[in-house]
């Protein structure tokens, strides 16, 4: 280690971030402590983390009931192999969320695009057990589901994924069901249903995240589902983003008519302290993979399946968000953003203004076209870190995504920031 050099400088030496260029980007920002809402850099600056570092977070960093479950259950256990054993703490969650969520068996993986990958799996294994030869993944246009080349491949294909697109395997991208567009999009889903051996529609329920914020019709969404029952399609929700709260109801698919088969969630289900994936699924999808022989078994899993400290952070995070505080806190959010959005729904500035649950979303109107290479995004990113708030705009669409913690006066504070890169428009 060279004392002399800043931590930033030794970053530069030898790591590799995600998501950069790694020729223009400035040098990353040391964090040396993280407390509530805010990131505190080496000299003490504050950052307030209005994007819950990329939507784990739930009740702030750093929370003393969480980081004192996991340091009890590293003292007690570790870590184990989960084939032929098991842990207290990977069966509680099961069973909290299996109740929760109405799903009836729990599959652990590491993140969001691990408890997609398994999901995908799991449909593609069910109809080979099942020895029916459906293949084909149906999803949204603008989808996004994770990195590993199954979530990719069903994600819609974009400038992320340009270098790998010779080597995912093809899916259908059917339009959003966005208002007014909602019969449109039925009819479309039904000739696809009719014409097309479809295994598996993959959704990001009420809204698409990393592919704009994009917020669409629940109604029309439980249609759909009712629709895959019919022809015998299954259907996978992708609450990795939407999952614990973020929505409104503890889960986006709660206001469903509708439950999906597979159910996929991560990010914020250990409040951002450990990585974690969790792929929940109904009896049909478990019993499909019954039989004395192998051939049937879900032969899939990883090292650090169910890893008990992540296990334990998921139990203290739930107990939190289960409480009074917690739920009260989401609904001063959502109500706060809904004001928000009355005031500045209709400023020239915006193309869109709307809220859903804790998730605020501001789309600017700019000269160039609406998406995530709009040049307007680093201007605001500089804006807002200058005034030491963590936003990470989509191209010209911004989103706020609070930790719960957040007080009403700190929203306020985000608020005027929002309002005044409106004026510098
Ligand atoms: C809806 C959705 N699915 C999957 C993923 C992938 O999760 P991870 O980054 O943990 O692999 C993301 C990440 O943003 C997501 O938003």
């Amino acid at each position: 280690m060279e004392k002399s050099k800043s931590l930033s400088e030794r970053d530069a030496k030898v790591i590799w971030h995600p998501y950069s260029q790694m020729h223009t980007a400035p040098l990353s920002i040391p964090i040396a402590k993280a407390k509530g809402a805010y990131l505190y850099t080496e000299d003490g600056t504050a950052y307030f983390d209005a994007i819950s570092s990329w939507w784990v977070n739930l009740h702030g960093h750093s929370h003393p009931y969480i980081a004192e479950s996991i340091a009890s259950q590293a003292l007690c256990l570790e870590h184990v192999m989960f084939a032929g054993f098991t842990h207290e703490s990977a069966v509680a969650l099961g069973e909290k969320l299996t109740a929760l969520t109405g799903m009836d068996k729990i599959f652990y993986s590491d993140n969001g695009s691990t408890a997609v990958e398994t999901g995908l799996k799991m449909a593609l294994q069910f109809w080979h057990n099942t020895c029916l030869p459906k293949k084909k993944f149906l999803s949204f246009k603008n989808s996004y589901h994770g990195e590993t080349f199954g979530a990719m491949s069903v994600s819609d294909r974009n400038a992320f994924n340009i270098p790998f697109q010779n080597h995912l395997f093809p899916s259908e991208h059917l339009e959003l069901p966005s208002q007014g567009n909602e019969e449109k999009f039925l009819t479309s889903l039904k000739k696809t249903l009719e014409s097309q051996e479809i295994a598996a529609f993959i959704f990001e329920p009420l809204i698409l995240g990393a592919g704009g914020m994009k917020t669409y019709s629940p109604q029309a969404l439980s249609e759909a589902i009712k629709l895959c029952r019919k022809y015998e399609v299954l259907t996978i929700a992708d609450e990795v983003m939407t999952g614990f709260g973020r929505t409104g109801p503890l889960f986006a698919c709660d206001l469903l008519e509708e439950k999906p088969d597979i159910l996929c969630l991560s990010k914020a289900i250990t409040g951002g302290f450990l990585p974690l994936g969790a792929t929940l699924c109904n009896q049909k999808i478990y019993d499909a993979f019954l039989s004395p022989s192998y051939s049937k078994a879900f032969l899939h899993g990883h090292s650090y399946t169910a890893n008990p400290l992540a296990c334990a952070a998921a139990l203290a995070s739930l107990e939190l968000l289960l409480g009074k505080p917690c739920e009260a806190q989401r609904e001063m959010i959502a109500r706060s953003h809904q004001a928000f959005c009355k005031r500045f729904h209709s400023h020239p500035a915006l193309i869109r203004c709307e809220s859903l649950g804790t998730i605020l979303i501001l789309e600017y109107s700019t000269a160039e076209p609406s998406g995530y290479l709009n040049p307007i995004r680093d201007r605001l990113y500089r804006y807002f870190m200058e005034n030491r708030i963590l936003l990470r705009p989509f191209g010209n669409t911004v989103h706020v995504v609070p930790p719960y913690c957040i007080t009403e006066e700190e929203l306020i504070t985000i608020y005027s920031h929002l309002a005044l890169s409106l004026e510098k428009q």
